[in-house]
């Protein structure tokens, strides 16, 4: 066999997400583009800020000497201050160039984060539904995924977490807003299980991490303060990127932060470097981290995904769905009307309407709607869910 077990495995079992995709790109051949109403994929549709643009226009008029060359390998010394000066005034903890690793966006930050602390055969704990690649990261390192299910809310099921915690255990990873269900985790549940892992922590002789996964942060609606779990457990390190919150998920940039209390920081810090270096990232993208240095404070704008959230979400209820209303992310994830997810998502493949069967996310029975997308896309598809909703009597004709 020329290829590894492992791969082989993880090709069969094909990312759900991806195969709607290639299965919408035949439709779209067959049917033309603007008939098709593609929900598969997370990708933004929003231009990044027209100040990225200007900026890296300047640079290519204005070329710095030796911009493109080899760097240390955590980063540009002026993108992780400027990182921790937001980090510092976001916290209000002393957040300093040394506490930020550049990565290769946020996957390529979980990855270095699980090469960093995983021995074979540790285990990172996951609340599910979630984003399947954590397998696949968890696994590149040795690592195992113990998957907990989450309340019918989707919010942290503290008590199956605290079940699933033992010898093996390394870090619990959590991920808000969260991919695929919007949800955001609030304060309570995060302090909650801040306590847990405090108290597990000094029951095994050992100290957890938290994993936090956040890249969606900035991508929040209603008005809502995402909490900061930096507040609640020392040992927290973030992964987070500008795919999502500046539109550069092409551009792979995006970072690491650890808490300043973190326990070994300098330790771990030193782990993360010779991960990122050894993964054979070597670093960060140059181009991106300058750009993004003094664009810590922007976004894209979050309100055309809060009014597409919007529509999506009434019209849904509106016609019987059972949904879950996404507090951020740009994902929304209902419950599919009969139980075979991969049926369900077939009948919307009917009426040119492509989203992911729940299963590709560790969660039959539900379907996962990405809505970053033109909002004609979700005007042209609402007919198309309606009538599925009526196929199954879910409202009148
Ligand atoms: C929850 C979650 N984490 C990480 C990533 C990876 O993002 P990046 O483009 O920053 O690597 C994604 C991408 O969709 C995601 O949904």
């Amino acid at each position: 066999m020329a290829i590894s077990k492992r791969v082989k495995d993880a090709l069969e079992g094909a990312s759900w997400v991806r195969r709607m995709f290639e299965e919408g790109e035949e439709l779209k051949q067959l049917h033309g583009e603007e008939n098709v109403y593609d929900f598969s994929i997370g990708n933004p549709n929003l231009e990044p800020p027209s100040s990225l643009k200007k900026a890296l226009k300047e640079l290519a008029d204005n070329p710095i000497a030796g911009m493109h060359r080899y760097m240390p390998n955590s980063g540009y010394s002026e993108t992780r201050k400027a990182i921790a000066e937001y980090l510092t005034e976001e916290t209000g903890l002393r957040f300093e160039e040394k506490n930020v690793v550049m990565t290769v966006g946020a996957a390529g930050g979980l990855n270095v984060v699980f090469k960093s602390i995983l021995d074979e055969g540790e285990e990172i704990i996951v609340p599910s539904p979630y984003f399947m690649e954590f397998r696949f990261y968890i696994e590149n390192c040795g690592g195992r995924i113990r998957l907990v299910q989450t309340n019918d809310d989707f919010s942290l099921n503290l008590k199956e977490i605290e079940k699933a915690i033992g010898a093996r255990t390394k870090a619990v990873l959590v991920n808000t807003p969260h991919n695929p269900t919007g949800v955001v985790y609030d304060k309570e549940s995060l302090m909650g299980l801040s306590e847990l892992l405090k108290a597990k922590s000094r029951e095994l002789k050992k100290t957890l991490y938290l994993i936090s996964d956040e890249a969606y942060r900035r991508i929040v609606y209603d008005g809502i303060e995402l909490p900061m779990i930096f507040h609640y457990y020392p040992h927290t390190i973030r992964v987070t990127s500008h795919s999502k919150d500046l539109s550069l998920p092409g551009e792979r940039i995006g970072y690491i932060a650890v808490g300043p209390e973190c326990e070994d920081f300098d330790e771990l810090i030193s782990a993360l470097v010779f991960a990122n270096r050894t993964l054979g990232f070597v670093n960060a993208p140059a181009l991106m981290q300058r750009l993004v240095a003094p664009l810590q404070r922007n976004s894209v704008k979050v309100k055309d995904y809060e009014e597409k959230r919007d529509l999506l979400y009434h019209s849904l209820k509106e016609f019987g769905y059972d949904v879950v209303k996404p507090q951020g992310a740009f994902y929304i994830f209902p419950k599919t009307i009969i139980e075979d997810d991969v049926v369900f998502v077939k009948e919307l493949q009917s009426k040119r309407i492509l989203t992911v069967p729940g299963r590709g996310f560790g969660k039959p029975g539900y379907f996962r709607i990405s809505y970053a997308v033109e909002k004609r896309v979700i005007e042209g598809a609402l007919p198309g869910f309606k009538e599925v909703a009526k196929k199954y009597r879910l409202i009148g004709k």
